[in-house]
């Protein structure tokens, strides 16, 4: 039992210690946790401690129960779903953060956290090459970002429907593609629009929201007495990456009188690099738009950054002051008005020790590195008779498959590639993930770890060729 007050020396110095020792045996663990579902949760004592206990005991658990069910995304070797790494600097500022533990719901309440948060993401948008005009703030994850956007659209759009509810009034309806990420119909759901007036649209072959297709939509939509609300382009979808036509998307928005939301999630970091910037052309004539940090510019979740031209809507749709809330007003920004939440982390400083600790110009060679990469790894598919792309590699995703040996239908196909995933996966040495492409099963390779470099990228293609080999003999 521990009598001592917690001394916060020891334990930064055994957090520190830990951590530092965690980096250097991060490659020792299996990427994926081998841990079966309530592995862990029998592990543990179903009550709290009585009295508490000594850090050093906490700190054994940690090594013998916590760390076997990590499945650790910091592994250069974790290739799975979209790039995504932390960092020292943002770590650092995660801790300072936690040592601060402001919360920046007004201005007065913490003025730091309210004027770094309007520097970074103007930083950001600097970075991308997007309007600094803009208004922005930072969010938890794109989720939250493209709900807030859609409610700010569904309040311009029938001015008061916060107040009234939807009852009764026209049935809304977003636009997106067939590849746009379930946060577009998961915000639907949480906004009383409904998924059913979700309109999922066809794509073109290199997996883009087809013009024609969404204006044939727009126009049967409005014919059948339903109200066009928004369109939901996309820059890097989470399967393919695949970039939506937004300078024709704006043009048809504006026509349309449309809100046009751009989800630039993964993707929209690309553009730190000039030479990725063609993917966000147009985007200056979305309504809003986001990008995370936390995905592909070396900020540790959760960093979500959520563009406007409009913060009016925004203020419009979110704005509710109760009592003890209430200040002087004048020129002070109070980011609760933006948003339904109220609290608000000190994300800002990770963004910040980021960008001061790599530069724009540190931040574009690493993404640089990660096409470089991806792009390497899709030479080897393309070169290979026994595998085969699925889609192009505009960014450091790789989509292909298997070309199982002894054909089959496409059951048979995406069976194989299923196991030979599995067999790579259980190796512990790298990790993919897999998806669905035109209907076809896919595996997914994304680079975006700051430590992965090219010894792991041919590390998972000799895997991969080695799963494949044993499963056409086996
Ligand atoms: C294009 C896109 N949008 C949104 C999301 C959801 O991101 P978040 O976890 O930040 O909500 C993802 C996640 O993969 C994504 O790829």
């Amino acid at each position: 039992m521990s009598q001592e007050p917690i001394s916060w020396s020891h334990l930064l110095a055994l957090a520190s210690q830990w951590v530092e020792r965690y980096r250097y045996r991060v490659e020792s663990f299996p990427v994926l946790a081998r841990v079966a579902p309530g592995w862990l949760q029998s592990q543990l004592p179903a009550a709290p401690p009585q009295h508490g206990e000594p850090p050093e005991a906490w700190f054994a658990d940690l090594e013998q129960l916590i760390l076997p069910a990590v499945t650790h995304w910091n592994h250069p070797g974790f290739l799975g779903y979209f790039g995504i790494t932390g960092s020292a600097p943002g770590a650092a500022a995660e801790l300072v953060s936690a040592a601060l533990n402001v919360n920046g719901m007004l201005w007065k309440t913490c003025p730091a956290l309210t004027e770094l948060e309007q520097v970074v993401v103007s930083w950001y948008a600097q970075a991308l090459g997007l309007p600094t005009s803009w208004f922005g703030m930072i969010t938890d994850t794109a989720s939250t970002s493209t709900l807030l956007a859609l409610g700010a659209a569904r309040e311009r759009t029938l001015p008061g429907c916060r107040e009234r509810g939807l009852q009764g009034g026209p049935r809304l309806r977003v636009y997106c593609s067939q590849e746009a990420h379930s946060s577009v119909d998961k915000a639907a759901m949480v906004l009383g629009i409904g998924r059913d007036n979700v309109v999922r649209l066809a794509t073109d072959a290199s997996f883009r929201l087809r013009v024609d297709a969404l204006e044939e939509a727009i126009v049967e939509d409005r014919r059948r007495g339903f109200l066009p609300l928004a369109v939901v382009a996309t820059v890097g979808t989470t399967s393919s990456t695949s970039v939506d036509p937004v300078p024709e998307l704006a043009d048809l928005c504006q026509a349309q009188g449309l809100w046009l939301h751009v989800d630039a999630a993964y993707a929209g970091s690309a553009a730190v690099a000039p030479e990725f910037r063609w993917a966000l052309a147009g985007c200056e004539r979305a309504d809003s738009l986001v990008s995370n940090p936390h995905k592909w510019l070396l900020t540790p979740v959760d960093c979500s950054c959520l563009f406007t031209a409009h913060p009016e809507a925004f203020r419009a749709a979110y704005s509710l002051v109760p009592s003890y809330l209430t200040t002087d007003g004048g020129a002070a920004v109070d980011l609760m008005d933006y948003t339904f939440q109220l609290g608000r982390r000190f994300r800002a400083l990770k963004l910040w020790f980021v960008f001061r600790a790599f530069g724009t110009s540190g931040l574009a060679q690493v993404i640089r590195r990660h096409v470089e990469l991806a792009r390497q790894f899709a030479r080897w598919v393309e070169e290979s008779e026994d595998f085969e792309l699925l889609a192009p590699v505009p960014f450091s995703v790789v989509n292909f498959r298997w070309r199982h040996p002894r054909g089959g239908d496409e059951a048979a196909r995406a069976e194989a590639n299923r196991q030979l995933l599995q067999r790579v996966n259980a190796g512990g040495r790298v990790f993919l993930s897999h998806t669905t492409l035109a209907g076809r099963f896919a595996l997914h390779l994304a680079v975006g770890n700051s430590e992965t470099q090219g010894t792991h990228v041919r590390l998972a293609w000799e895997e991969v060729r080695a799963a494949a080999q044993a499963l056409a003999v086996s």
